[in-house]
């Protein structure tokens, strides 16, 4: 028996925000339109920080009840909340505990149930009806209306039986009728391709409304062959509950709000996008993709959706990737048999992808070379990278100006760049142009203190990181309250939003 590590205790969505709701995290909304107000408040909720979750309802158009969550994982507090960690953890307890919790023996297989609420409504048929759903335009320059944005798509592989959950965005064409864009290496486009070139129909689950863990879990890198719902079942401590769809015989959650079923078809495909994508542009603008006919909805009563559209980064998935990535990247690095990595970062204003930092304690010449190209190749760092940044360890990789610091004072051009050719890009990649997309090139910088000379490096200015510690503790009480403000009899903490060590 696996014994929870995490206290993971809400079992569906409806549960989480009812929780989060008992923290104070979440706010109502009324009234607000699908087309416009609510991508706009959305945008607004992702560039705010400590912004809280948003549950959208009264829909102008759509029953009382048919509601939209965004914003959900915004929080460094809800995050741990969907994790069942402490809610006042802090970056590196938070993301050695969500590393030791996905440790490859604590992966859970789901467990197989008759029934379950998502079964309340059935609707086959004519009864087929995805407007029913107050599916946003998030965008004002999308090509249609995105049901499918914290979304679930569940494909398997026709080979064996891995199941695996991809968030691959659903945009809704009509009442019977959703695209399913999945960028090329994905896990999901993998098995479509698959089945494609077999000339057989590529079942599919679209699911809307899972709880944020599952969904966390569908938009990270879980290693290969792992099912997602295993995965999350791990740090559940309990298997997930699904119900095999008989439709497509894919299993769906049990507690899940909405999902819809069918089948892609090669060749049968319809425009898809332009949408707004985590680059912050329209980048891949509108294409013809492969388009689910939906042969059967389920969904509870009083459906919710899950809502994470991309916006400019940093965005909502970045702020929970911003732990989760970078712990996987520095899991994936030191199993590569890196040695002496310290730390590592996957920055949110590069979406978690275009810029990643590793921290090492040199050990010997090439080293940071080594640490460079696996964090650029490895399964986190493979897809849409632009540049890898590796400094010593002395220097906070989580701090954008420690890190530019490093580069700008430890690398020379000449002696301290890579660039590789040809890596796995797609057609979002805002850099590449439109006939040409598929590949780019990645830039490695070596910022570490050159290895021959590191005795003669010049001794960077201080304080080192306890010194600063002490400094705050004694001091930090200057940093609070007005100008007027006095010693305290015992040391005060540290003011919010002031940077400490432990941070
Ligand atoms: C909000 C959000 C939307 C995403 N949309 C897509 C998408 O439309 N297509 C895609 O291929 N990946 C998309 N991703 C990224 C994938 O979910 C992510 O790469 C995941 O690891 C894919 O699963 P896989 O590695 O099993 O293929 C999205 C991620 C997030 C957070």
């Amino acid at each position: 028996m696996v014994i929870p590590f995490a206290d993971v205790s809400y079992r569906d969505l409806r549960e989480w925000i009812h929780q989060a709701r008992g923290l104070g995290e979440v706010r109502d909304v009324r009234g607000a339109s699908w087309q416009e107000d609510i991508g706009r408040i959305t945008e607004m909720l992702h560039h705010t920080d400590d912004s809280p979750a948003v549950l959208f309802d009264d829909i102008p158009g759509y029953p009382h009840g048919y509601r939209i969550l965004a914003n959900a994982n915004a929080t460094r507090t809800r995050l741990a909340l969907t994790l069942g960690l402490p809610i006042d953890i802090e970056r590196r307890p938070l993301m050695d505990r969500f590393l030791e919790m996905t440790e490859a023996g604590r992966a859970l297989p789901p467990k197989v149930v008759k029934d379950g609420p998502i079964m309340e409504n059935v609707l086959t048929g004519d009864a087929v009806d995805v407007l029913k759903f107050p599916s946003p335009k998030w965008h004002p320059l999308d090509g249609g209306r995105y049901i499918g944005t914290g979304v679930c798509d569940i494909l398997k592989d026709p080979d064996s039986d891995w199941v695996n959950i991809g968030a691959y965005r659903v945009m809704v064409h009509d009442a019977k009728r959703v695209a399913v864009y999945i960028s090329p290496g994905k896990h999901g486009r993998q098995f479509r391709d698959k089945y494609f070139s077999r000339d057989e129909p590529c079942p599919v689950a679209v699911v809307v409304g899972e709880d944020p863990l599952l969904f966390v879990a569908s938009s990270l890198e879980i290693p290969q062959g792992v099912s997602e719902y295993a995965w999350a079942g791990g740090i559940r401590g309990e298997p997930y509950e699904v119900i095999v769809d008989p439709v497509t015989k894919l299993p769906i959650p049990a507690h899940a709000e909405i999902a819809m079923v069918g089948f892609l078809r090669k060749g049968h495909v319809l425009p898809e996008g332009p949408f707004g994508e985590w680059t912050g542009y329209y980048a891949s603008g509108e294409r013809e993709e492969p388009v689910l006919d939906v042969q059967a909805i389920y969904h509870r009563n009083d459906p919710i959706i899950l809502g994470v559209p991309p916006n400019k980064p940093p965005y909502e998935p970045h702020r929970y990737r911003e732990y989760l990535r970078s712990a996987l990247l520095l899991r994936e690095v030191k199993a590569a048999g890196v040695p002496g990595v310290v730390d590592a970062h996957c920055f949110g204003i590069g979406g978690c992808r275009l810029l990643l930092a590793v921290s090492i304690q040199q050990r010997f010449a090439g080293h940071a070379r080594q640490a460079a190209h696996v964090a650029s190749m490895c399964r986190v760092g493979a897809y849409l990278g632009r540049m890898v940044v590796v400094v010593d360890d002395d220097i906070d990789v989580t701090d954008l100006n420690d890190v530019m610091w490093a580069v700008l004072t430890r690398s020379d051009p000449e002696r301290s760049l890579d660039i590789i050719h040809r890596a796995w890009s797609g057609p979002l990649d805002p850099a590449i142009h439109p006939d040409l997309k598929g590949f780019n090139s990645r830039l490695l910088i070596d910022a570490t203190r050159p290895w021959e000379w590191r005795d003669k490096f010049p001794i960077a200015i201080g304080p080192d990181a306890e010194t600063k510690r002490e400094t705050r503790k004694k001091w930090g009480w200057i940093l609070q309250g007005g100008p007027d403000a006095e010693a305290p009899k015992s040391p005060a903490a540290p003011r919010r939003g002031v940077a400490t060590p432990a941070d």
